[in-house]
């Protein structure tokens, strides 16, 4: 067996904490456990002629040669590796936001001019705006539909596309897509899969195990974990798909700082025990919420009442179901939802999400602000919708805090 095949055998946990660390095996005079962060720009090497050839890129056994940071830095270089490693990948890419990875997703992927491409209709509200507002001018066609529901396959079927995106779980209602299902139906009619893994994590999904060929992560959620640092990653099931992505990412700039990688690497040294509590959390808070007068409705995987909660517990990894949950108040107003919002003491009215402290955040004027009241309430999402992010806190404090919140 390889070093990279032995590695790629161990359990997550110890991916996690071990991916990315490089060749740093222990010299005479020591050498650091943790990889220094490289703040170089640009690049020497022995001779012009070693230059030269580091300019064409890795080496086709996948040493990384470096020649300026735009293209490539040692520092976002271990992130990556430890990504590939992580989700069972090829090769990935980091980008300077979850935003600028998934643009380059879609490129890689061949959304050009003609093409077609079948999105989720629960997407992340930008993650659309992008299609609309970038890709579909130049010729590029989008079909937005429910890919949720069991017809996900015949509507795949039906509608051919050249690309489909979806979200391993959407936001905010936290619905969960059937991966082998959709992927399965992609390859019948050749289409490039993506999905955005941003709210499972790869603690608790690696969507490239379910067939699917380029995940996306928003970094600056679980992986970063600790409201420091924003980043994206895509990681590709195929080389010729990691080749377009590398192409995109040196043309478009969206570099990711060696000080944001080394911040993002560090955080998934401590995913699987965030995931672990923070999934706890959320499971005693919906059932908590559950049953409290004030609330109409309660969206989270891990309730028998949810309706993808079978498909959750087979796709999600440990037991768990992840740290994110969304509820209805009984009082369905803005208003209401504001005077639930001020009242928090402990839990931090912010937007994002997968962070160490627990967050609230109010859809409408949030992750779904471009949409109209209508549009939002044809997804389901009402005026007195809360998402919830669950922190590591310890939960009796997060659930008098919200009981306090919700008055009497
Ligand atoms: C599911 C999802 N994908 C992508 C993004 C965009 O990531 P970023 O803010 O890092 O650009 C977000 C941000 O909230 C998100 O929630």
């Amino acid at each position: 067996m390889t070093q990279e095949n032995a590695a790629t055998s161990q359990h997550i946990d110890t991916r996690l904490v071990h991916g990315g660390r490089g060749k740093h095996t222990g010299t005479t005079a020591g050498s650091p456990t943790v990889p220094p962060i490289y703040a170089s720009t640009t690049y020497l090497h022995t001779n012009i002629e070693a230059q030269d050839k580091a300019f064409e890129g890795p080496t086709a056994d996948g040493e990384p040669a470096f020649v300026y940071a735009r293209q490539a830095n040692p520092s976002t270089h271990h992130l990556e590796e430890a990504l590939t490693l992580i989700e069972g990948g090829v090769g990935s890419v980091v980008f300077g936001s979850g935003m600028a990875a998934i643009h380059s997703a879609l490129l890689a992927a061949g959304l050009a001019p003609g093409a077609k491409i079948l999105a989720s209709q629960d997407l992340y509200g930008p993650t659309i705006g992008l299609i609309r507002k970038v890709f579909v001018p130049t010729g590029v066609e989008l079909v937005l539909a429910d890919l949720c529901c069991p017809a996900a396959t015949e509507i795949i079927e039906r509608e051919q596309p050249d690309v489909i995106y979806v979200e391993t779980v959407s936001n905010p209602l936290v619905k969960v897509n059937d991966l082998d299902a959709i992927s399965a139906a992609a390859k019948a009619v050749d289409a490039v899969t993506i999905v955005d893994s941003t709210f499972s994590s790869p603690y608790l999904l690696r969507p490239i195990e379910h067939g699917f060929d380029l995940v996306v992560h928003s970094a600056t959620k679980y992986i970063s974990g600790h409201g420091d640092s924003t980043g994206g990653a895509v990681i590709s099931a195929k080389n010729s798909l990691l080749d377009q992505l590398r192409a995109y990412y040196v043309l478009l700039g969206a570099t990711l700082s060696p000080f944001e990688a080394h911040l993002m690497l560090r955080g998934l040294r401590t995913l699987a025990l965030r995931m672990e509590r923070q999934s706890q959390n959320a499971l005693q808070i919906a059932r908590f919420l559950h049953e409290h007068p004030a609330i109409e409705r309660v969206y989270y995987p891990g309730l028998p009442e949810h309706p993808q909660h079978e498909l959750a517990g087979r796709l999600l990894s440990h037991g768990l179901y992840g740290g994110l949950l969304a509820f209805e108040l009984k009082e369905q107003t803005r208003e209401a939802a504001f005077r639930f919002m001020n009242r928090l003491q402990i839990c931090l009215p912010a937007t994002s999400l997968g962070d160490v402290f627990s967050l609230v955040s109010y859809p409408p004027i949030s992750s779904h602000r471009t949409l109209t009241p209508q549009e939002c309430q044809k997804m389901g999402i009402n005026a007195g919708c809360i998402r919830f992010s669950a922190g590591i806190e310890h939960v009796d404090d997060l659930i008098q805090d919200l009981d306090q919140a919700l008055g009497k």
